[in-house]
């Protein structure tokens, strides 16, 4: 597997295990489906060439596409603990294929689906800014020329803006304490988690993940082969506003 940087091991290659799933389990299925149904409005027709949810954690979107839309869906994660718990707990008759991979190299042929998605801040975490650039590529790769990417980013205004430094308190019997920066020379939010685990265990992680400026993703994205059509600022479909919006959600098309 391709790696970034001079560490043995990138956060995320690590982090995103049974405690981040305990940390973030309210980031639901209701959610997720909030976000499905927005994309099922407006992009079925994609969605029936086939669909690849990158980065698709649990599977909580992947579940939503397949059950309620009965999407052809594949999902894509790095994390054997998050593609474990994505196949063993799916509610859907017939499941979503789920399949271990690196963003910066998929696992599929050229132009083999019609909507790709990238969702829930799943981008941006490579130190290296052509390692992003990469994994927009091999975005542009596998969608067929009539395709679509949709990728949810953090609003980067809203996230500085409303950033909260420290924080403290159980999530469940997990003592957890946060603080958070930004970064402005690497354009970096950094969050470094400590959790202190009921047997006397402690552990550190360190978040840390790009911000793009709607500008910054426009250009990467039409570097890629992409043209930005759309942007949604929130869940439901509301269009994206600079200073307000909780998320970046972009709808870019595939160039020829
Ligand atoms: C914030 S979670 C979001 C998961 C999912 N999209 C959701 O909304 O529940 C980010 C996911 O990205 C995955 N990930 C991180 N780096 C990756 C990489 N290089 N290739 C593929 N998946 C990666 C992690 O394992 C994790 O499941």
């Amino acid at each position: 597997m391709q790696k970034s940087g001079h560490h043995d091991h990138e956060w995320f290659e690590e982090w995103f295990d049974d405690t981040y799933l305990a940390l973030y389990r309210h980031r639901n299925t209701e959610e997720a489906r909030q976000l499905v149904r927005l994309l099922a409005t407006r992009f079925s027709k994609e969605a029936a060439n086939g669909v690849v949810d990158l980065a698709c954690g649990a599977g909580r979107h992947s579940w939503t596409m397949t059950e309620e839309f009965g999407w052809r869906v594949v999902g894509l994660d790095l994390s054997p603990v998050m593609l474990n718990r994505a196949r063993d707990h799916c509610p859907c008759p017939a499941c979503p294929q789920f399949v271990r991979g690196d963003l910066r190299m998929l696992p599929f042929r050229a132009n083999q689906f019609g909507l790709a998605v990238n969702l829930f801040t799943s981008f941006g975490y490579f130190e290296d800014e052509d390692e992003n650039l990469t994994a927009l590529h091999e975005m542009r790769r596998i969608l067929l020329d009539s395709g679509t990417l949709i990728i949810d980013l953090m609003n980067p205004e809203h996230a500085i803006d409303t950033l909260v430094p420290i924080d403290k308190g159980f999530v469940g019997q997990l003592e957890v304490e946060q603080h958070r920066t930004f970064d402005r020379s690497a354009q970096r939010l950094k969050k470094r988690i400590t959790i202190h685990y009921p047997n006397g265990q402690t552990r550190d992680v360190l978040e840390s993940v790009r911000l793009f400026s709607p500008d910054e993703i426009e250009s990467l994205l039409n570097a890629a082969g992409f043209s930005v059509i759309d942007k949604f600022g929130e869940y439901d479909g509301s269009q994206f506003k600079v200073g307000e919006s909780q998320r970046m959600i972009l709808v870019a098309g595939a160039k020829r």
